[in-house]
């Protein structure tokens, strides 16, 4: 058996906590071992800790304090384990600096050891070939056994695993502070027409309505939940199936004057602000609802607070029922056998299931593994995961356009040109429906 053979058996047969700390101490010295052949090696390296000479160089875009949180889970589990962590974090929500980022340091011939990415742009760099193969690590630990096979669809390319996924998030929920809406006694929406009411009540008291930041993913995260909860068959054939007919069909035409409703309750000073602080006007009693994904209760447990309690959450209205879902991926690029090793540790780190209790815990998200307990989780992470479970069987599971999973990322583009266009000047809901088909259109 070779030593990496070991490292692996070792890490599929060691399940139990208890022996967690002496995985990991044996993990360091069968490290040592399939790097140094001599005996003379592996005794020096078997004395000197941390035995792993490695770094990982990991481009994210965790920067918000939530997120930062989380990614310090991962950075912290990589170094008790000997692997060094060098942070490349590119500030800027959704990722859309990080992979321009990405881009140019591929372009230059520089590529980082690993970095974060969404579905579609997993397939997309799978596709131009810089990707390394998980394969040896998957098969020995049983990922295609525990992921979800929506999720194993963006991790594998052509049936090779390329990137570990760590989470599965929810983009379309409404969070609320539990303070105003106490004192003015109001309900989480469950209908448009509810939400427009409530927002009436919050901006009569003072508050602002809608916290929100003026940046296209965001208006695009917005969009895409309005879309859904139109209807599930609509987010199918005008989202996934980029249906012509169905982009010029009145459901989107209502999606966009339901935008238009939502820019009418947001405060003046909403261009270019970052999701954390609209989601910190929400956690400081400033206004009283934001749409946005679970990562904003990251920031709401950074915060000290407890997810359904001190900040509420609920569906976008008539999304119940349906489940849209963004991972976040850990793709590994090929950078020689000499960080092999160390790709292979972090993405089986990554992987592990009490890793995903800790960091999902941590990031607002839920496990990309279906076999991680969800006894820890707070109330609207339970709730995530049992929603997920119903949609998965009726059909109702989609992927996140706003967050890579929908469409690749050219056709993305053209959707969120045409949503944050919209949202940002008096063009009527009906010029942004041609808008959107012939965009969409053109980049197809
Ligand atoms: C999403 C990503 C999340 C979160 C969010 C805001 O695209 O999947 O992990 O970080 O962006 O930055």
């Amino acid at each position: 058996m070779s030593a990496l053979s070991v490292l692996l058996f070792l890490r599929k047969t060691t399940r139990t906590n208890e022996d967690k700390n002496s995985l990991v101490n044996r993990e360091r010295d069968m490290t040592c071992m399939m790097k140094n052949t001599t005996a003379v090696a592996v005794a020096l390296c078997l004395s000197a800790a941390p035995a792993f000479a490695a770094d990982v160089e990991v481009l994210h875009w965790w920067t918000s304090g939530g997120e930062a949180a989380a990614v310090s889970v991962l950075k912290e589990d990589l170094e008790s384990k000997g692997t060094g962590w060098v942070d490349m974090a590119v500030a800027g929500g959704g990722g859309d600096a990080a992979m321009t980022t990405l881009r140019a340091r591929v372009t230059a011939g520089d590529p980082p050891t690993a970095a974060q990415m969404l579905g579609m742009n997993v397939t997309a760099w799978a596709d131009e070939g810089f990707l390394g193969n998980l394969n040896d690590i998957a098969d020995a630990e049983g990922w295609d056994d525990v992921v979800p096979p929506a999720v194993q669809r963006f991790g594998k390319y052509e049936g090779n695993w390329v990137a570990a996924p760590v989470n599965m998030h929810r983009p379309h929920w409404v969070w609320a502070s539990a303070e105003i809406f106490n004192e003015l006694d109001l309900e989480m929406p469950t209908t448009w027409d509810e939400f427009f009411a409530a927002a009436d009540a919050i901006e009569a008291a003072g508050y602002t309505a809608v916290a929100m930041g003026g940046q296209p993913w965001q208006e695009a995260t917005a969009w895409e939940a309005v879309v859904l909860g139109i209807s599930p068959d609509l987010y199918q054939s005008a989202i996934i199936d980029a249906d012509d007919a169905a982009l010029r069909s009145e459901g989107i035409v209502e999606s966009f004057e339901i935008m238009r409703k939502i820019r009418g309750y947001v405060d003046d000073n909403f261009a270019g602000r970052d999701w954390n602080l609209a989601t910190s006007m929400v956690i400081n009693g400033e206004a009283g609802m934001q749409i946005m994904g679970d990562w904003a209760k990251g920031e709401v447990i950074n915060a000290g607070m407890t997810p359904g309690e001190e900040v509420l959450c609920g569906l976008v209205p008539g999304t119940q029922g349906s489940f849209l879902f963004n991972t976040d991926f850990f793709a590994m690029f090929d950078v020689g056998d000499d960080k092999k090793e160390a790709q292979l540790q972090m993405a089986s780190a990554a992987m592990s299931p009490t890793f995903q209790e800790t960091f999902n815990l941590a990031k607002g998200s839920i496990p990309a593994r279906t076999d991680v307990p969800g006894d820890n989780f707070d109330a609207c992470a339970q709730k995530s995961m049992a929603d997920l479970a119903e949609a998965t069987a009726n059909g109702t599971l989609f992927g996140s356009l706003a967050h890579g999973h929908g469409q690749p990322p050219a056709i993305q583009g053209a959707y969120v040109d045409v949503v944050t266009q919209h949202f940002n000047s008096d063009m009527s809901a009906e010029e942004a429906a041609t808008a959107l088909a012939d965009a969409v259109a053109a980049a197809k």
